[in-house]
Parts: C-alpha cells; sequence; structure tokens
C-alpha cells in the first residue's frame, strides 16, 4: 500500500448496544480509496448493525465514525455504557464537535437575531394597534402592507452583521464548511452530531440491503429515477424540489445511461418486481450508484445466487470499482466471492473483532476457521 492511502471510511470503537444485546462491540475498522474490503462472519455477529450505524440508521451507543477525513457520525457515554467505557475513552468522546465551536461568535449571533426578532415584534405590535382601531378594509390593507414593508426593512438592516458573524464561523470551520452547511445547521453548535440516512446518502455513502428494497411495483427506470430524485432534492436547501424540464430531461438520460452501462437498459420498462433475482440485486447496486457515491455498502449482494451469478458478481464489483471510482465494503457469505475479490477481510463475531487482513491471511486463521469458516459449506 502507498503512503498516501487515502482514508474513505473509519470506525473507531463503535459499540451498538440493544437493550441486553451488544450487536457491535467496540469495532474498529478503515477502508481506504479504492478498496474492496469485505467483513465477515457468522449469521447474528453484528455485520448489518455495523452498516446501520454507517448510514445513520442506528446512532451507535459509543464511537465515532469518519467519512474522507470528517466526522460523520460521534456519539457519547450515556447511560448504562457511560459506565461501561468512562474509564478507556472519556476524553475522546466529549459532546464538542471539534473545531467549530466558537462560543463568542455564536452568543452574538444568537444576541443579534434576538434584538431583530424584538423589532421586528415591536413594529408589529404598533400596526395591530392602528388596525383595531381603523375599520376602513382600504387603509387595513395598506396597514397590512405598510407592517410587512417594515419587517422586511428591519430584516434587511441586521443583514450585514449577521452575515459577518456567520462568515465569522464559517472561517473557523473551513475546512468543514461544505459538510456543516450540507448536513446539519446544529453541527455549529455543542449537540452530538447525528446524521440521518438522506445526509449520509449526500455525503456519498450508497448501500444495498441484506433483503432487496426496489419499488417491486414500479418499472427499473422509475426505480433509478427515483434514487436520482432523492439524491437531487439534497442538493438545493429547500424543503420542495421543482424540477424543470430541463432538469428532468437529464435526469431521465443518466438514468438510462446508468441502465445501459449495468446492461440493464433492455429492462427499463420492465416491473422491478417481475425480474428474476440476480438482476433485483443489480437493480439495486445500478439505484445505489444513481446516488453518486463514494463509498458503496453492500449487504450481502450475492445472497441467493448460483455460484455462476456470484462469479459474474464479483467480476461486475471490480468494474464498478474502476469505472465509478469506487470505494467498497461489503459483507457476504460466499467465501469464493470474499476471498477472490477483497483486497482484505474484517471478520467479527459476537459483535468483535477476531481477525482482519489479506484473505490468506484471514483463511489461515484458527480462530476464524473456529468461528466461521469450520462451519461454512
Ligand atoms: N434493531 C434491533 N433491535 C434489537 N436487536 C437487534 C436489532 N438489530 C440487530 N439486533 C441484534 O443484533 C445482533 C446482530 O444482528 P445483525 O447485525 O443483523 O447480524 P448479521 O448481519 O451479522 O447477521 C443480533 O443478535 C440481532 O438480533
Ligand atoms: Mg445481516
Amino acid at each position: 500500500m502507498s503512503e498516501n492511502v487515502e482514508n474513505v471510511l473509519r470506525m473507531e470503537n463503535v459499540t451498538m448496544q440493544f437493550g441486553g444485546v451488544v450487536a457491535v462491540s467496540n469495532l474498529s475498522l478503515e477502508v481506504n480509496r479504492g478498496e474492496i474490503v469485505a467483513l465477515i462472519g457468522p449469521n447474528g455477529a453484528g455485520k448489518t448493525t455495523a452498516f446501520n450505524c454507517v448510514t445513520g440508521v442506528y446512532q451507535p451507543t459509543n464511537g465515532r465514525i469518519e467519512f474522507m477525513g470528517q466526522t460523520i457520525v460521534r456519539n457519547h457515554p450515556s447511560g448504562k455504557m457511560a459506565k461501561e467505557y468512562l474509564g478507556e475513552n472519556a476524553k475522546r468522546y466529549t459532546t464538542d464537535y471539534d473545531g467549530l465551536d466558537d462560543p463568542d461568535t455564536l452568543a452574538a449571533l444568537a444576541e443579534l437575531d434576538a434584538k431583530c426578532a424584538a423589532e421586528a415584534a415591536a413594529a408589529e405590535d404598533a400596526v395591530v394597534r392602528q388596525l383595531d382601531a381603523e375599520k376602513d378594509e382600504e387603509k387595513r390593507k395598506a396597514l397590512y402592507a405598510g407592517a410587512e414593508a417594515k419587517k422586511a426593512e428591519i430584516e434587511s438592516a441586521y443583514a450585514q452583521p449577521r452575515a459577518e458573524l456567520l462568515n465569522r464561523l464559517n472561517e473557523r470551520a473551513a475546512d468543514r464548511i461544505e459538510l456543516v452547511r450540507s448536513m446539519d445547521p446544529y453541527a455549529m453548535t455543542n449537540r452530538v452530531f447525528a446524521p440521518t440516512p438522506d445526509k449520509i446518502t449526500y455525503l456519498g455513502i450508497a448501500r444495498t440491503f441484506q433483503n432487496i428494497r426496489l419499488f417491486s411495483a414500479l418499472s427499473v427506470l422509475d426505480n433509478v429515477l427515483i434514487a436520482k430524485h432523492m439524491r437531487a432534492k439534497q442538493n438545493v436547501f429547500s424543503a420542495t424540489l421543482r424540477l424543470n424540464r430541463k432538469e428532468e430531461r437529464r435526469m431521465r438520460e443518466e438514468a438510462v445511461a446508468l441502465l445501459e452501462e449495468q446492461n440493464l437498459a433492455h429492462l427499463k420498462d420492465e416491473i422491478a418486481g417481475s425480474l428474476p433475482y440476480g438482476i433485483q440485486r443489480r437493480l439495486e447496486i445500478a439505484r445505489a450508484l444513481a446516488t453518486n457515491p463514494k463509498l458503496l455498502l453492500l449487504d450481502e449482494p450475492a445472497a441467493g445466487m448460483n455460484p455462476q451469478e456470484t462469479q459474474e458478481l464479483g467480476e461486475y464489483i471490480v468494474k464498478l470499482r474502476r469505472e465509478h471510482d469506487l470505494t467498497i465494503l461489503m459483507i457476504e457469505h460466499h467465501m469464493d466471492l470474499v476471498m477472490q475479490f477483497s483486497d482484505r477481510i474484517y471478520v467479527i463475531d459476537f459483535g468483535k473483532l477476531i481477525s482482519a487482513g489479506t484473505p490468506d491471511v484471514v483463511k489461515a486463521d484458527k480462530r476464524v476457521i473456529d468461528a466461521y469458516l469450520g462451519v461454512v459449506e
């Protein structure tokens, strides 16, 4: 491995506890740019749960997750886990979102906003008092209009100092500002940062599911288009999305191009649910690619496939990595696929890492043979 390996995903001491079950226990792993890494282990080992922590489905009980060098998930010990982890990791897991906190500027911003709101409210009150006494409809309308104009005037008077304060915050967080803007305004405060799955997708992590999740009553093309729309929605800062016709057409073309590339174009009008299982799995990958990910998480992509389909899938994954500049972390039970196509493997059992390394190293590891490989077909 070269020295300037770019780290794409890093999980640090991630723990996920459900009631009494510790599904993932102090798991640390990393995936570097361009790697195909496998996460393997017996059923119930915690593999899917680990994915769910990365993709924002669960907030881990403890630990930290970095994507492209930026912290995307960080939790601090609370409740029962606090006692367990306080000693070892007390320093590491604080509620501060490092680098982004600037209490003085945040306080100034809050003060400014409060002043602006108070002035606007006073202006409005003044008008309301006049409205109470005014019966003439035209004059009432004029009063309303005047009140709106006055409020706009007050707000615009505050716009400049407000922008300056925001800039000061932005400068402090220059390296993260893109992340902050796109994800979560609260990241600038000292709240625990817990992004939701849509934000994780927006950042560049896409996944497929152990149990296929397609819109089975919709066409193949619609399935890809919907994924594209979800991505576009995150690109604009308003909750509503109205695409103009040009954008709509562009998205359609991109979706068709994606399907062509995956050799699925001839099936674009087929109903997704009617397709053979292997094809549905590939459509799920196409959907994931529609969001332009940097990291692709595949949860048992070969489940239910015969040996030939499995081999083809492996080759397909290698091709995807090359053509989309992707980094891949996959959960798999097909050992032929794992051993042939992974650069490195992590093995977990009962939520804990029991081995890691190249396929040859892992294959020969007695702990792995005892816990897992010994029982695989
Ligand atoms: N949402 C949940 N609530 C409670 N227990 C869960 C939940 N998700 C997973 N588990 C438990 O966590 C353990 C690991 O499950 P999972 O991550 O699905 O394993 P794997 O994908 O390796 O087969 C299992 O014991 C499972 O029952
Ligand atoms: Mg699973």
